[in-house]
């Protein structure tokens, strides 16, 4: 005969134990928005740059790098077009070695008379003859380097590819700055000579 308080008690175990099994699972539950919350976490360690939005951050951002490099090509292209342009009349030095007609230049302090391409400057080819001649930016905004050409007015011998120290009065009295300076006809040269 089966006791009533053994019964009682396997009813009360059973209990416990199916108590107990639900009990378990009980892992924080996931969120609807995770993925996004991911998505932002992720999107905030990613620095910024100085690029605009949204082509250097997309999937497969290339795009954005391709019209990045289109743009640095076409300011290359840009630049380059620009000095294609360059006028030898405004700047010699853009004349090839081989085109280049050449004249007679006196260094009368030097005591020779030598050479120089059209493409050269004064000071460029005193200096090929080891010649320590006087300088300083070699951009034509000093007097460092200025002479005086003998024969007359400088702009019948020469052109300054830049001149920001010379007045037309300067230059009619036959001053140069030398490291700017192209032959455009035979002269002679006194250097170390300012206004
Ligand atoms: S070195 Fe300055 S103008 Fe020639």
């Amino acid at each position: 005969m089966v006791e009533p308080l053994a019964v009682a008690l396997g009813v009360t175990l059973t209990l416990l134990v199916v108590a107990v099994h639900y009990s378990k699972g009980t892992e924080k539950p996931i969120p609807d928005d995770m993925a996004q919350e991911v998505t932002e976490r992720r999107a905030e360690m990613v620095p910024e740059t100085e690029f605009a939005e949204p082509m250097n951050r997309s999937i497969g951002g290339g795009g954005g790098a391709v019209a990045v490099g289109a743009g640095a090509e076409g300011e290359a292209a840009g630049e380059l077009s620009e000095e294609e342009e360059v006028d030898p009349s405004d700047d010699p030095s853009v004349i090839p070695d081989d085109e280049a007609d050449v004249f007679d230049v006196e260094y009368v302090k030097e005591g020779e008379t030598v050479a120089v391409r059209e493409n050269q400057t004064l000071l460029d080819a005193g200096e090929e003859n080891d010649w320590d001649l006087p300088y300083a930016c070699r951009q034509g905004q000093c007097v460092s380097c200025a002479g005086h050409i003998t024969n007359g007015s400088a702009d019948d011998f020469i052109i300054h590819s830049n001149n920001e120290m010379l007045g037309q009065e300067e230059l009619d009295d036959g001053y140069t700055l030398t490291c700017v300076a192209y032959p455009t006809d035979d002269l002679t040269l006194e250097t170390g000579e300012t206004p």
